[in-house]
């Protein structure tokens, strides 16, 4: 059993990241470190523990003890586990799930509070994730640009061409996709973590089409210029996989990106997605 005395918490970059040690989540883990464990995971945005080969039902209990675990829109559950999704990229395929920067399912009107993904079969080489931090974009901007996003809603859509081309093969191959139906929600620009009280930039590229009340035209130099903003090498880490890595990233703060480089080879990962709130 791990408790509070055996884990370590190593930063892996200046603004986003740490990798969590001395950990064995196959041995069990108890209250305390748990919570030791939610408190770096606010502080750092993701979290990434080495080495943790759980089974599909002992890596879902694993997140439920952060929150409860809820279904993913338009990909059906692996055998056996309907919430627990694939993420995976087969050797003849050239489009990866997920594979630009986003947050996932801003479209919702609940949008998930974190996603946990555990590596099960990696290519010999890429296949990396790259996730930046909503609060050091927010905190880069000038107080005056700053305060002109408060005041700003995003409009954010399912059917935004970018995202939907990556998942478009899964929804295609997967086991039984549910019926497609566009979905459409409306978040503050910046929002308010609703634990740490600090403020993120909350607007993607996988998801964000234009600030309500304004046009796709009007909204579209603003937006660029915050998808390009957003995603600095600054406000970045970059984590390399090996099986049985898991990474888990809080989606209020925190961007994500699958880089898709490794063509001709197969990745496979299990994903879980926690519910979340109304972004305020
Ligand atoms: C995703 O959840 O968008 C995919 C992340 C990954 O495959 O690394």
């Amino acid at each position: 059993m791990t408790t509070i005395d055996t884990i370590q918490i190593r930063r892996v970059a200046g603004a986003i990241g740490a990798e969590i040690s001395g950990i064995d989540l196959i041995a069990g883990v108890d209250d305390a470190t748990i919570a030791a464990i939610r408190q770096a995971w606010l502080a750092h945005g993701v979290l990434f523990f080495r080495n943790q080969p759980l089974e599909p039902g002992a890596f879902q209990a694993f997140a439920e003890r952060f929150g409860e675990v809820v279904e993913y829109p338009f990909v059906k559950g692996i055998e056996g586990h309907p919430l627990i999704v694939p993420v995976l990229k087969l050797a003849h395929e050239k489009v990866n799930f997920g594979g630009i920067w986003h947050t996932d399912t801003a479209y919702l009107e609940i949008p998930p509070m974190a996603s946990m993904l555990i590596a099960r079969e990696l290519p010999p080489f890429g296949g990396d994730t790259l996730f930046a931090s909503g609060y050091a974009a927010f905190e880069a901007l000038s107080p005056a640009m700053q305060g002109m996003l408060e005041g700003l809603t995003g409009v954010n859509a399912s059917a935004k061409a970018d995202v939907t081309r990556t998942r478009e093969d899964r929804i295609k191959d997967g086991p039984a996709a549910a019926p497609r139906k566009d979905l459409l929600a409306e978040h503050p620009v910046v929002r308010t973590h609703p634990e740490t009280g600090r403020k993120a930039l909350y607007v993607n590229f996988g998801h964000t089409i234009r600030f309500a009340g304004m046009t796709e035209e009007e909204s579209r130099p603003l937006l660029e210029f915050l998808f390009a903003h957003q995603v600095k090498p600054e406000f970045t880490c970059r984590f390399t996989w090996n099986v049985g890595d898991i990474a888990f990233w809080d989606n209020r703060c925190v961007l994500h990106n699958p880089v898709n480089d490794y063509h001709g080879y197969k990745r496979s990962m299990h994903r879980v997605t926690l519910k979340g709130d109304r972004p305020r």
